[in-house]
């Protein structure tokens, strides 16, 4: 049994590869076809666990849990890979296979997987005060200095108070409620209108999903809103017209944008809301200049802006936010993820010392700011924020970054030439890439062949995990890396990419 484990074990690559096959079968679509060849669905889907042997002895498959972004027959079918350690930049399965985390978790744990300080950070809250609330004007010391450091750090615009959430969904939903409470106070009962991005992603909550440009996330969940209007994704390479520069395109954006609004009324829409580089859209930072022209459009319209810097904050693209790199003044500012390096959940709505002037006014009028959640604030998650906080100060993440970034950034683009890449795109420690017939945004491979799936499960059998989302992948790894954990994350992407293109050719020469 044990020899047959082992074996397994060291199978672990055809094992995958009959998983990609399962995926990707004509079979295995029966039941799914709707959903697996929907584009918008294929976004979301994940590459199948390698798993080995010993999950089908306990029993993984159809698990009590109803998963996070995943279908229903790969809980059912398919094997979870579950982790169950971590160190630094790497997490390792139940069954002791080692994996690079390319995406850090979900974009979330820049300081890695077991950074002792932010345990011991826990550790002692939890053995000091592990509960109390913040309602009331009663609340904890954790949360008091973590909300002065934050202010201290983000510079980018002078903020005025933090209202701490549990998540980033949380925090973005909290926004338009801030928002239309600050909008009634003012007397301006009709400015309710949000304009987020397509392609976007700000959470999936009711109201967060809304503000998401996916159309994952709105079909059959009755989504979006109503008082949700979706502008121009910023994606250069796949919306920019024949000969149009990057300049022009954001021209065109921003022109895009100020119609939108007159035609809807610049008195009805409250607030623009944009990540500085889209993540779970498929990793899109945007054309030069945009941000400059879109901020100046918003400001003609006293339109608020917000800055969803849920995982470009705390260094990701060098600089200790993204509304730093991109010089965006915003109004509002959501954080969450690296906050506490995803140890414990924890999210921020940062609101301009305007905003909590007239929030704190019409609160005294109402009698209450009645808007709160029994974890916001919590000691353990603050205590844990506010080390990881001095981490990034201490240790000059942003600089790290700066120092390692041109290494991943380089590394990854020398496979430009790759004849089933269209696009690589990113910054910092983000990027994207996406598969794509003769470098062309619109000559798909056929959504059944999984190109972005077998891709993911080559650098899983070559320990490595990535982020998969139809044919794009996206990496997000830590910011703590080392220089040769970079140049590990770039062989491995590399060799994944040579077996990909090796099998991509056997589906194109089985089609003709
Ligand atoms: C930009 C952005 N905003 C908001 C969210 C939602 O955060 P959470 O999953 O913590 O609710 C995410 C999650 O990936 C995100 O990337």
């Amino acid at each position: 049994m044990m020899i047959a484990r082992r074996l397994l074990r060291s199978n672990a690559s055809a094992q995958a590869s009959s998983l990609v096959k399962y995926v990707t079968s004509t079979a295995s679509l029966q039941g799914h076809t709707e959903s697996l060849l929907d584009s918008s669905v294929r976004h979301f889907s994940s590459t199948p666990s390698a798993q080995s042997d010993t999950t089908e002895e306990n029993g993984f498959k159809g698990h009590g849990m109803l998963a996070p972004f995943t279908a229903g027959w790969q809980s059912n079918d398919l094997h979870p890979l579950i982790i169950e350690r971590s160190e630094g930049s790497y997490v390792y399965d139940i069954n002791g296979n080692k994996y690079l985390d390319s995406l850090a978790g979900l974009w979330c744990t820049a300081l890695g997987g077991s950074e002792p300080r932010l345990v011991k950070a826990a550790t002692d809250q939890l053995n000091k005060l592990p509960f109390y609330h913040s309602f009331w004007n009663r609340t904890t010391k954790p949360s008091l200095d973590l909300a002065q450091e934050i202010l201290s750090m983000f510079t980018a615009q002078k903020m005025g108070k933090v209202f701490f959430t549990n998540s980033g969904s949380e925090a973005n939903d909290s926004q338009v409620k801030l928002v239309w409470y600050y909008n009634n106070a003012l007397g301006r009962p009709n400015k309710k209108k949000f304009i987020a991005r397509t392609k976007a992603y700000h959470g999936s909550t009711l109201i967060s999903a809304s503000l998401t440009g996916l159309p994952a996330l709105h079909q059959k969940f009755d989504l979006p809103a109503p008082f949700v209007l979706h502008t121009d994704c910023p994606h250069y390479w796949r919306y920019h017209l024949p000969g149009e520069t990057e300049e022009e395109f954001a021209t065109r954006l921003a022109t895009n944008l100020e119609n939108l609004i007159l035609k809807e009324g610049p008195e009805t829409i409250a607030a623009f809301i944009a990540e500085p580089v889209m993540g779970a859209g498929g990793v899109i930072p945007p054309p030069k200049t945009y941000f400059d022209k879109v901020q100046a459009i918003v400001k003609k319209y006293d339109i608020l802006f917000i800055a969803d810097e849920v995982i470009t904050a705390f260094g990701r693209l060098g600089t200790m936010f993204g509304s730093d790199y991109y010089n965006i003044k915003p109004d509002l500012v959501s954080l969450a993820k690296a906050l506490s390096n995803a140890y414990v959940p924890m999210g921020a709505t940062l609101v301009s010392p305007e905003i909590s002037d007239v929030i704190h006014s019409q609160s005294n009028k109402l009698g209450s700011f009645a808007h709160g959640f029994t974890y916001s604030g919590h000691p353990i998650a603050c205590a844990v924020a506010l080390e990881a906080l001095k981490i990034y100060r201490e240790r000059d993440i942003p600089g790290h970054v700066r120092q390692i970034a041109p290494k991943f950034q380089d590394g990854i683009r020398a496979f430009s030439d790759s004849p089933i890449i269209g696009e690589i795109r990113g910054l910092g420690m983000i990027m994207g890439t996406e598969f794509t017939n003769n470098k062309s945004p619109t000559d798909l491979f056929p959504a059944e062949w999984g190109v972005g799936a077998i891709f993911g499960e080559e650098c899983q059998k070559r320990g490595m995990l990535v982020r998969v989302a139809g044919d794009a992948i996206m990496m997000s790894p830590t910011l703590i890396m080392t220089p040769g954990e970079v140049d590990k994350l770039v062989s491995i992407y590399g060799d994944a990419l040579k077996a990909t293109e090796a099998r991509v050719a056997e589906l194109k020469s089985k089609k003709n």
